[in-house]
């Protein structure tokens, strides 16, 4: 086990009707004027926006409204977002949405504290922040884990570069998370949410050491009750028990939780699915599906532990005689994409519906390698070469 410093400063308001506590608790953790940020129609369309703003008006808030942020979203949503809080004096951002929108959130309140740097610098890493306005979030989809991360994921739309930036400065103040709102979700959001869940956690749990009972046990328990209840929505989706597990799980997913006493992470997955929503605007759940099995193939040689104990205890392989580890391993992942098929997750590139072509790939792997400072990678270290093979195998 190795040492962890483990930080989670956000305060968590679960369950129906939370929403209306959103003023409160904007008032409680010091905000006097906010920026309510959400993105296309689906909160406005639900009558939520107009709720958050009644919260916000019976606690005497001022606030200005930004809407109109897409998926994976772009830095120039942020710099409109940065003019308008700087025009209204603005001290507290309140997303209305999913990862996208808190991400674009946290982007303008890193930009807000620091008015003299461009913010892209952080995205570049050629800068660290020394100061983020609060943040905080009424979660509409359970999914990227941003209501309690320490990430923010921007996508420069000019360059087509999807990059993150990780500080514990923009962990958000709190979080409200109502179930019910995520009951308007199209299916693929549903899933691809759950995905990500899952990757979150597994991106934790394929280290080469430092792994801990405890958090392993978490781990698995977590994976599994992502899967039964992701199975139940694909069929119930108004099932608000369902749709409580798995908010719950997004959170604890990625709030570092499942990463005490292990290394750190792997997070290769995530890093060659950051370049594909750069390059195609993929979702980014459905991506990860689609890269998984590939990766693990290419990798479980240099983890086999861990692919087996994952197959055992996660997927619920029974080991038979004639079975080495290796068929262990290979039947887990086999169990995984019959997993993906049945939410309606792709497996490969062709499923996501897209078909890069050999210089694609080589652009992806090296745009890939500059995001990651030349390699990726805990259960195996990948380099460029790796990623692009890892690309070819998941066509
Ligand atoms: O824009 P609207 O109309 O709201 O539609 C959204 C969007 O099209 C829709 N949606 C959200 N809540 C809804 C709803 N539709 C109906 N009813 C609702 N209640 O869902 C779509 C996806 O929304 P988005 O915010 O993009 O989803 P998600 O939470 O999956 O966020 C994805 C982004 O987060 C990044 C991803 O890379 C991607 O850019 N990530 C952020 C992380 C972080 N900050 O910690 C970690 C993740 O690994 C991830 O990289
Ligand atoms: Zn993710």
């Amino acid at each position: 086990m190795f040492d962890f410093s483990y930080y989670t400063p956000t305060k968590v308001v679960f369950g129906r009707g939370t929403e209306n506590q959103a003023g409160e608790l904007i008032r409680q953790f010091g905000g006097s004027r906010v920026l309510i940020h959400y993105g296309g129609e689906s909160a406005v369309r639900s009558g939520l926006l107009d709720r958050v703003k009644a919260s916000l008006d019976a606690a005497g808030l001022p606030y200005a409204v930004l809407g109109g942020v897409v998926p994976n979203p772009h830095l120039g949503k942020v710099r409109e977002g940065i003019a308008l809080a700087k025009e209204h004096g603005v001290d507290f951002l309140l997303a209305v949405g999913g990862g996208s929108v808190i991400d674009s959130a946290k982007a303008i309140a890193y930009a807000l504290a620091e008015p003299e740097y461009d913010v892209w610098e952080l995205f570049a890493h050629t800068r660290k922040a020394k100061a983020c306005l609060p943040v905080a979030s009424v979660l509409t989809i359970a999914a990227a884990g941003s209501e309690m991360s320490p990430s923010c994921v921007i996508t420069n739309e000019k360059t087509g570069e999807k990059r993150a930036y990780d500080d514990d400065l923009s962990r958000p103040k709190f979080a409200i998370m109502n179930p019910e709102l995520t009951m308007t979700l199209p299916d693929y959001q549903t899933e691809s949410g759950c995905t990500d869940i899952m990757m979150h956690t597994m991106e934790r749990y394929f280290t080469q050491g430092g792994n801990m009972e405890l958090t392993d046990e978490l781990a698995e328990g977590l994976l599994r009750t992502v899967m039964k209840y992701a199975e139940i929505l694909h069929t119930d989706p108004r099932n608000y028990e369902a749709r409580a597990e798995i908010m719950w799980a997004g959170s604890l997913a990625h709030n570092g939780l499942t990463g005490c006493g292990n290394d750190g992470g792997d997070f290769a997955t995530h890093m060659l699915e950051h370049e594909l929503g750069g390059m195609f605007d993929v979702t980014h759940g459905a991506g990860l599906a689609a890269l998984w099995p590939s990766w693990a193939r290419y990798v479980m040689d240099n983890d086999l532990p861990r692919f087996v104990r994952y197959a055992e205890k996660v997927m619920g392989v029974v080991r038979t005689e004639d079975m080495s580890d290796r068929d262990v391993a290979l039947e887990g992942v086999a169990r995984m994409e019959d997993f993906y098929h049945r939410i309606g997750m792709p497996v490969n590139l062709h499923e996501l519906g897209i078909e890069p072509t050999e210089e694609q790939i080589r652009a992806l792997a090296e745009s890939c390698v500059r995001a990651t400072g030349g390699h990726q990678g805990s259960a195996r270290v990948l380099y460029g070469e790796d990623m692009a093979n890892i690309y070819r195998m998941a066509r």
